[in-house]
């Protein structure tokens, strides 16, 4: 794997932003992908060394490899390193215990074939809330696999969670697929993680309705849930706070004693439930293969109250509960449809959580919300959905940014953990005033402005509800010594000033150029009309590019 496209040495960052390159060890190359703490920051180690995904997921039915194939030119053109693929879980076991990883491989082979990693989704008991991909002998069993039930008494197309058959078929088959992994795969480290299930959530009510599920709510709030309750304090999710202190701080009673009655306690034991399951599939595959793992959530709607969105889900105001009865779960992520990115990111960023976001829009807007995440957050990485199809300048856009990133990601991973590192993105196409943010002893006025580029022809959503065919806007920047910055992005102009003093700032030098293979190209200085005569620094709209730059500052005499 060693001719992947992307950048995956261990790497410092010098002073002036230059990259020194060091080899991992060969007992850490030969160590199986996974998280380590590197700075304030969690990250993905790939043979020995950090790595950040620049990732792409391919659409729900598009993971056997003869489909597949056509869409690998334009994959490869996106500069991606990594696709996130469903394994079918009714595929794969099309007879209880008798397993064909014929799908999986494909992934695999056409993967290594084409050099970029994977990112497997295990679509097993449930796939956006429902259970369409579990086999055909567990759906048509119901007495052996039951359904959750409406309040009416009517079967959901949702297998329960508190049915132990089904978390067991389920943990057995992803137990195999990870045997199967290892073996295939265990030196090789094609696949560096894996999500479980997908977009869990029981809908169009806040819980299981069955009789079993009803018996259960009665009980007693699981001890391992009032422990983490007790030992959270203030670190726990302000929504769970204050439901728990609404209804008295209770450390023993039924669901409803604990957190009161309504269709937020019905959404925590729905959270519980599901999680407790996911446990144990994780825990099976682990004890294969311990690939980090992940649950994904469907966001809520502005406005939606529980039940009337995918709930119970690994969302931000239920990390609490999925990470009591979850422990085995290395990280929980968002899908960002919403235009709302970085607050979706903020939310999913908190008390520790790393963050990683598996699908995202396929618009414009992708290619600057990558940088957005992976500076402001620390992301692992950034993956948008149904990436076979983008076309366009949709596909343009990120193309750019990624072969951007790919050169930067040394010195973004470096930077990450630690102070002087920021995302730049406009919060939302009301964004009009600069916005400000202190980095390096500077205070640092970004605006942003989008050019009108060709329309977006594959119908990707327009950015930010602004007008079609309006490029993104947006980036990064890095404190990288004293003085001096480096920025990343496209449509952003930075005025600066220092913090504390009205002394005026000058830019000593702006050098246009961008980092491959470890080290700086130069491709030219900017001055005069480029920099507004000395006033700002500006990478223009409708291109990405990177600056590094230098400040001086100056006083009346
Ligand atoms: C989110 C799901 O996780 C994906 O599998 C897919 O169904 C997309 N929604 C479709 O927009």
């Amino acid at each position: 794997m060693n001719r992947l496209r992307t950048v995956v040495v261990s790497a410092f960052v010098l002073a002036t932003g230059a990259v020194a390159v060091t080899g991992p060890s060969q007992d850490a190359k030969t160590a199986i992908p996974r998280l380590e703490r590197r700075g304030g920051a969690t990250q993905l180690v790939v043979d020995g060394v950090p790595f950040l995904i620049l990732g792409g997921e391919v659409g729900n039915s598009s993971g056997e490899s003869g489909y597949l194939a056509p869409y690998w030119p334009g994959l490869r053109a996106l500069n991606l390193n990594t696709i996130l693929a469903p394994v079918y879980w009714e595929l794969m076991e099309p007879q209880e215990g008798r397993y064909d990883f014929s799908q999986v491989d494909g992934l695999v082979r056409d993967a290594r074939a084409n050099h970029v990693r994977l990112v497997l989704l295990w679509f097993a008991s449930w796939k956006n809330s429902v259970s369409t991909y579990a086999p055909a002998w567990v759906k048509t069993n119901t007495a052996r696999f039951p359904r959750a039930a409406d309040a009416t008494g009517r079967g959901l197309d949702i297998l329960s969670p508190l049915s132990n058959a089904s978390r067991d078929a389920d943990a057995r088959a992803f137990a195999a697929l990870m045997r199967h992994v290892r073996e295939t795969d265990g030196s090789t480290h094609t696949v560096l993680m894996v999500q479980v299930e997908n977009e869990i959530g029981m809908i169009a009510d806040a819980r299981d309705r069955s009789d079993a599920a009803n018996r259960l709510f009665g009980e007693a709030v699981p001890r391992a849930l009032i422990d983490h309750l007790a030992r959270g304090g203030e670190k726990l999710a302000p929504e769970l706070q204050a439901l728990w202190t609404a209804a008295g701080r209770r450390t023993s009673g039924t669901w409803e004693q604990v957190f009161g009655r309504g269709r937020a306690t019905d959404e925590l034991f729905t959270a519980w439930q599901f999680a407790t399951y996911v446990q144990a599939v994780v825990a099976a595959g682990k004890a294969e293969y311990a690939l980090p793992m992940f649950v994904n959530a469907a966001l809520i709607r502005p406005g939606a109250l529980p039940g009337q969105y995918p709930s119970g889900g690994p969302l931000p105001h239920l990390f609490d509960v999925w990470r009591a009865a979850a422990p085995s779960i290395d990280f929980l992520s968002p899908d960002i449809y919403f235009q709302t990115f970085a607050e979706w990111c903020r939310r999913y960023a908190r008390s520790g959580n790393p963050l990683f976001i598996p699908e995202a829009q396929r618009s414009a807007d992708a290619a600057v919300n990558a940088f957005y995440a992976l500076a402001e957050h620390d992301a692992i990485g950034f993956s948008p959905f149904a990436i076979e199809s983008a076309s366009g300048p949709g596909a343009a856009s990120l193309a750019e940014s990624y072969r951007l990133l790919s050169g930067l990601a040394p010195t973004i991973l470096a930077h990450q953990g630690r102070a002087g590192m920021a995302g730049l993105l406009p919060e939302g196409p009301e964004q009009r005033l600069p916005q400000e943010l202190s980095l390096g002893g500077y205070v640092l006025r970004v605006s942003y402005e989008r050019q009108a580029g060709p329309s977006l022809a594959d119908g990707a959503v327009t950015p930010l509800g602004a007008q079609p065919g309006l490029w993104p806007a947006g980036g990064l920047v890095i404190a990288t010594g004293q003085d001096e910055f480096l920025f990343a992005g496209i449509g952003i102009t930075i005025t600066f000033a220092i913090e504390g003093s009205a002394d005026p700032v000058g830019i000593l030098s702006a050098e246009e150029g961008e980092f491959s293979d470890g080290a700086w190209r130069h491709g030219r200085w900017l001055n005069g009309d480029q920099t507004h005569q000395g006033r700002h620094i500006r990478l223009e709209p409708g291109h990405f590019s990177v600056q590094r730059v230098k400040l001086y500052r100056y006083r009346e005499p």
